[in-house]
């Protein structure tokens, strides 16, 4: 939603976006379009938005120190490279930012053990472990898988968001979160705003991978944003086509290629490639030269700045720890409410 002033010019909602990602590698063009594309749009049109690295969610799964941190730089690079201006959106490090961590302990004392008991990524590693015959249903599962959502609940009340955008997986770590704040509210006083959550759509339900199936890096049918030209051209050329001629009509809407160009060219350029197709005057090899070149034209400038950020990453951790102190401001004065809310000291 935009709403546009009196003299056209755009005017900013006055509500707060957060988004946590984790570190978890290079993301492909269905990540971008599901999730980077959308919280970018929705940073520019907020007064106030903040996107932190989840490293410290990370590190429940990690346990390798040169990865995590190759990792962290990898994301911050990314979203810089795609236009995250961070001027404008507060860019942090959650492991920057001790507050969050002591209002996790705060959390902890109003949250009831069974909200924990029912989280679906607790129950999906006992169902496996079930499944898998053990004796032991909580195998392999640490504190941190554990207590998730408890960290993810403090990472967005601590700066008093309005609207967290999240994917279907993350919906009731949101509903978790309202519940959390509502049990310090009522506790104690209305110290934490209840964030509301923004749906975005499944990338693999929008983008489909190489082979036909959902993008997904672990189908390996994926297209990276950040890769040389020539890398991205010899990927779309292996994008699986039947074996239609030229010259045959082809249904638009079941061609990869179509199906990919459309998020990447102009609306003349996507109507023409589906009339193209529609009354067969246009062959594979021709829709994938098109979208290699609505690709390199999104993502050959990215990449580059990207590579010149991943060359520089004393420059990452100047502009992520400039953004730190502006989330620790909003951080430290939401802690001290809570602080003396319960009847602790606010902080000095
Ligand atoms: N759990 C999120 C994910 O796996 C990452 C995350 C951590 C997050 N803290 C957050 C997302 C706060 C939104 C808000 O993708």
């Amino acid at each position: 939603m935009r709403a546009t002033g009196k003299n056209g010019r755009k005017l900013k909602m006055d509500k707060t976006i957060l988004t946590g990602v984790k570190p978890t590698g290079a993301p492909h063009i269905g990540n971008y379009i599901g999730a980077i594309r959308p919280a970018l749009a929705l940073a520019a049109t907020h007064k106030k938005s903040y996107l932190f690295i989840a490293d410290y969610h990370a590190l429940n799964a990690v346990r390798d120190p040169v990865a995590l941190k190759r990792d962290s730089y990898q994301v911050a690079a990314c979203w810089l490279a795609l236009g995250l201006d961070p001027d404008k959106t507060v860019f942090y490090r959650q492991s920057d930012i001790p507050e969050v961590f002591e209002l996790m302990n705060l959390l902890c004392a109003v949250t009831p053990k069974g909200l924990m008991d029912r989280a679906h990524s607790y129950k999906a590693a006992m169902d496996k472990n079930r499944e898998e015959g053990r004796s032991d249903p909580d195998h392999g599962v640490n504190m941190g898988l554990y207590t998730y959502p408890l960290l993810m609940a403090a990472d967005i009340l601590v700066a008093q968001t309005d609207i967290v955008p999240v994917g279907k997986d993350q919906v009731q770590h949101l509903e978790f979160t309202r519940d959390m704040a509502a049990y310090f509210n009522n506790a104690f006083s209305p110290v934490f705003k209840l964030p509301e959550y923004q749906l975005e759509k499944a990338a693999g339900d929008l983008l489909p991978g190489l082979d036909g199936r959902k993008m997904s890096k672990s189908y390996d049918n994926h297209i990276p944003v950040f890769m040389d030209s020539k890398a991205r051209r010899k990927l779309v050329m292996k994008i699986i086509t039947d074996s239609k001629l030229p010259a045959e009509p082809k249904d638009a809407d079941s061609s990869v290629i179509f199906r990919l160009y459309r998020h990447f060219a102009g609306n003349n350029e996507v109507a023409a490639m589906r009339d193209a197709f529609e009354k067969g005057g246009m062959g594979y090899g021709d829709a994938k030269q098109k979208l290699f070149e609505a690709l390199e034209l999104t993502f050959d400038k990215p990449t580059q700045i990207y590579n010149d950020y991943m060359a520089k990453p004393q420059l990452i951790d100047e502009l992520l720890a400039t953004g730190a102190d502006k989330a620790r401001k909003v951080a430290r004065e939401t802690l001290s409410q809570a602080r003396e809310a319960v009847g602790l000291k606010r902080l000095c």
